[in-house]
């Protein structure tokens, strides 16, 4: 990728804007003062979210096989953009019963992590479990429990056993049956304190990043196939990880399975273009429509069969580019998941792209869309993030439209957060989770939308894949220069302690505009 579509879709890339639009992103619409109108009922589950390879650390510790994220930066240390890695990272692997004490301060309830792979076989194969690796989980689970947290538990959140991607990753189709054997291993060793679980992490940004492109480990930069291939064995994988679930073990264990998807949302450039419009909706058909319609309406959308087949047959291959399921495979992941994860931070501005911005073949290339930041929007961090959270709303909606509705089902926001350059008084991650809670508020009161909860990325500054440590998202901060890792609460953790316990938003609380909060002390 090149030009502005780089800019606009690099997760990883680097960089940080200037304070300024932080700081004009705190000017409170007059929409956002007050108590909010809506509460979220006592049944509406209030989370936090974290993954195994952004903070454990213990990369090679208790006999932990390497994931390929590991063998990635060892083999490339400048792929992050601070030269970093996460051999230590927050150090969960020691620290965990802090990061527990974290999440009972914040007064919740739920705690979504996921499970590194290669920690409980170190080989990616069923033939060889780490005892270390099952004690540690073990470890983190009652913990948990023992405060009257629920876990939440992601089986695979991007850091694959090393010895697998050296048989190709996703693009290999035997990979399915190894991550049903993981599946299997997990249910069976904590199936009994683990009642909900998900497959996957944003197979998305994982096979488009890490697959299509560069972004991301294990960076193959296969575009055009690739991350086809990636995203059809990733979604046969959940598939089968679901069936083995819902068959064998959730008779006994009694719990609940689903996936987490992501999308940006997209927002048409010019609202009354109807070319606008539509490059928007197909954008995303082909990012988040890939992945859901599978999974909740049966095959992929009609947009990306025939958008893919047509150019393909156009470059002249044999055969699409995107892989067809069989009808058996299309029933076996229609209504594979019990629920929506849902993960969103940001928005972008869309309009068609004749395509010689991007690489061909490509993913990219095969939308014809242009994304773009809207001037206004406040970019407190990353380039890829912006603030608006309209968006959130919309996107719930188009999710609602698309894939609830009509089958009866619910939304789970699995993560959703503030990028910044990080600093305690995070003035503009308050504003945030204040306007999004509220957008979310809105649609389930006045939208209809089933959502049943709300897990805030993250609970601490973690390693931020490409970005390294300069992207922080977290409600505590950690410093990642003191051996000990010292976590300390930022502002945004009063603010969602707040939240959580008084089941409303305040906008005044913690808003440096407001009289009634003069101190903001930490
Ligand atoms: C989504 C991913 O699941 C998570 O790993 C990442 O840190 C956040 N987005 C922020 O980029």
């Amino acid at each position: 990728m090149r030009g502005k579509s780089r800019v606009a879709l690099s997760v990883a890339a680097l960089a940080c804007f200037s304070f300024l639009s932080t700081v004009s992103g705190l000017s409170e619409p007059l929409m956002y003062t007050g108590l909010s109108n809506y509460t979220f009922p006592e049944e509406f589950i209030f989370g936090v979210a974290t993954s195994a390879y952004q903070i454990e650390g213990g990369w090679n510790l208790g006999g932990k096989g390497e994931s390929m994220w590991d063998t990635h930066l060892h083999k490339y240390p400048n792929y992050t953009v601070d030269g970093s890695n996460a051999d230590i990272a927050a150090d969960s692997y020691h620290l965990y019963k802090e990061d527990v004490k974290m999440v009972q301060y914040l007064g919740l309830t739920y705690y979504r992590l996921s499970m590194s792979w290669p920690r409980l076989l170190p080989r990616g194969t069923d033939n060889y479990i780490s005892e270390d690796g099952k004690r540690y989980y073990r470890n983190v689970f009652e913990e948990l429990l023992k405060a009257n947290i629920t876990p939440v538990v992601t089986l695979f959140h991007w850091d694959l056993p090393t010895p697998l991607m050296d048989l190709g990753g996703w693009n290999n189709p035997r990979v399915v049956d190894y991550f049903e054997d993981y599946a299997r291993v997990a249910f069976e060793l904590f199936g009994d304190v683990v009642k909900i679980w998900t497959t996957m992490n944003e197979p998305h940004q994982h096979c488009y990043n890490g697959y299509g492109g560069t972004q991301f480990a294990p960076a193959l930069n296969a575009h055009g196939i690739g991350e086809y291939l990636c995203t059809h064995y990733m979604l046969l994988a959940h598939a089968k990880a679901y069936h083995l679930y819902d068959k064998v073990f959730r008779p006994k264990q009694n719990g609940q399975i689903g996936i987490t998807l992501d999308s940006f949302w997209a927002e048409p450039k010019n609202a009354s273009d109807p070319e606008d419009v539509a490059a928007a909706e197909n954008y995303l058909q082909m990012h988040l429509g890939i992945y859901a319609n599978p999974i909740f309406n049966g095959d992929y959308p009609d947009f990306v069969r025939q958008r893919v087949n047509n150019m393909s047959i156009q470059q002249g291959y044999t055969r699409s580019r995107l892989p067809y399921f069989s009808q058996e495979e299309v029933k076996m992941l229609k209504g594979s998941s019990d629920f929506f994860g849902l993960n969103h931070y940001a928005s972008f501005l869309m309009s068609p792209c004749p395509g010689d911005e991007y690489n061909v073949p490509s993913m990219d290339h095969d939308t014809g869309v242009c994304l773009e930041q809207h001037p206004n929007w406040p970019k407190p961090g990353a380039v890829w993030f912006s603030v608006n959270p309209e968006g959130f709303r919309k996107l719930l909606n188009w999710v609602n439209d698309n894939y609830i509705k009509r089958n009866n089902m619910s939304i789970i926001v699995t993560e959703n957060g503030l990028c910044d350059l990080g600093g305690l008084k995070d003035y503009a991650r308050i504003s945030y989770h204040k306007k999004y809670l509220y957008q979310l508020l809105l649609a389930k009161n006045l939208d209809n939308i089933n959502i049943q909860g709300y897990f805030a990325w993250t609970l601490m500054d973690v390693f931020e894949w490409t970005d390294g440590y300069t992207s922080k998202f977290g409600l505590f901060h950690v410093d990642f220069e003191s051996p000990e890792r010292t976590r300390t609460p930022k502002l945004s953790a009063q603010l969602y302690k707040q939240i959580v316990k008084t089941r409303q938003i305040d906008f005044e609380f913690l808003s440096p505009e407001s009289s009634k909060y003069q101190s903001n002390k930490l």
